[in-house]
């Protein structure tokens, strides 16, 4: 028998790299860290009182823990693709209140109508446009009907010039917090070579061809931006 090695993406291994110190560097670097996430959080709408949350890309869990305290009864499925940055969430949760799954949005394997509420901070934009439209897709075929999908994400501008603005605004945010140089050199690498921004108007218009409606954007800085959807 041939035993087939595991090949880790370099997104997986970029992450497992990362996840013990992870926490220092996103509240650093990600401007309004915790706005976005409070602010994602509290326009869930009074008539969803989810009980099956998925937390796509959860990390070390810092949106999970948000969303755990939020909806006490919940119960939350916290997703990723490096083993490393799960077990730091699994520390981190502390819980049985949280189960964690390894898998990659490009192969999502969920069950179909299981969650009232899909969160994602950040993580999206690990997978091209392609991977996306069928990551959307395979969020709104795992939602209930009334389940909301809510999601913060760094976004490319309209046009060059926003992006450019964007990135040059991003970097005096970084200058201003003291963000050594080498620190910012291994985010603009890791973005070269992981990440696939695309603009606001283009995800709201996959999100409403996966089948999404009440698509609307609830919060902006900069590159993050947050959206939501309801399948109704
Ligand atoms: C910038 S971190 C965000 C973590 C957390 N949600 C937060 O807001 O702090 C991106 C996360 O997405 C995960 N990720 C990247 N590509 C992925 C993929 N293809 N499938 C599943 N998770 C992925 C990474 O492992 C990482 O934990």
């Amino acid at each position: 028998m041939t035993v087939k090695p595991i090949v880790k993406s370099s997104t997986e291994e970029f992450y497992d790299d990362l996840a013990s110190s992870y926490n220092d560097i996103i509240y650093r670097c990600a401007p309004r860290y915790e706005e976005m996430q409070m602010t994602m959080v509290d326009y869930v709408p009074e008539d969803l009182q989810p009980l099956r949350i998925l937390d796509l890309g959860c990390g070390t869990g810092n949106l999970t823990l948000r969303v755990l305290e939020s909806f006490q009864e919940a119960e939350v499925v916290a997703l990723d693709l490096s083993v490393e940055i799960l077990d730091v969430c699994r520390r981190q949760c502390g819980t049985d209140r949280v189960s964690y799954l390894q898998q990659d949005f490009n192969s999502l394997d969920l069950p179909e109508s299981e969650y009232d509420l899909v969160v994602s901070s950040i993580a999206i934009h690990h997978v091209d446009d392609p991977a996306k439209q069928l990551l959307f897709q395979d969020v709104y075929n795992c939602l209930k009907p009334g389940g909301i999908f809510t999601y913060v994400d760094q976004f490319r501008g309209e046009t060059p010039g926003i992006y450019q603005q964007h990135m040059k605004i991003w970097k005096q945010f970084a200058d201003c917090k003291g963000i050594p140089p080498q620190e910012w050199q291994m985010w603009m690498e890791h973005q070269q070579q992981h990440d696939y921004h695309a603009t606001v108007g283009q995800q709201m218009e996959w999100l409403r061809q996966s089948g999404f409606q009440q698509v609307d954007c609830l919060w902006k800085h900069i590159l993050w931006t947050l959206l939501t959807a309801r399948k109704i």
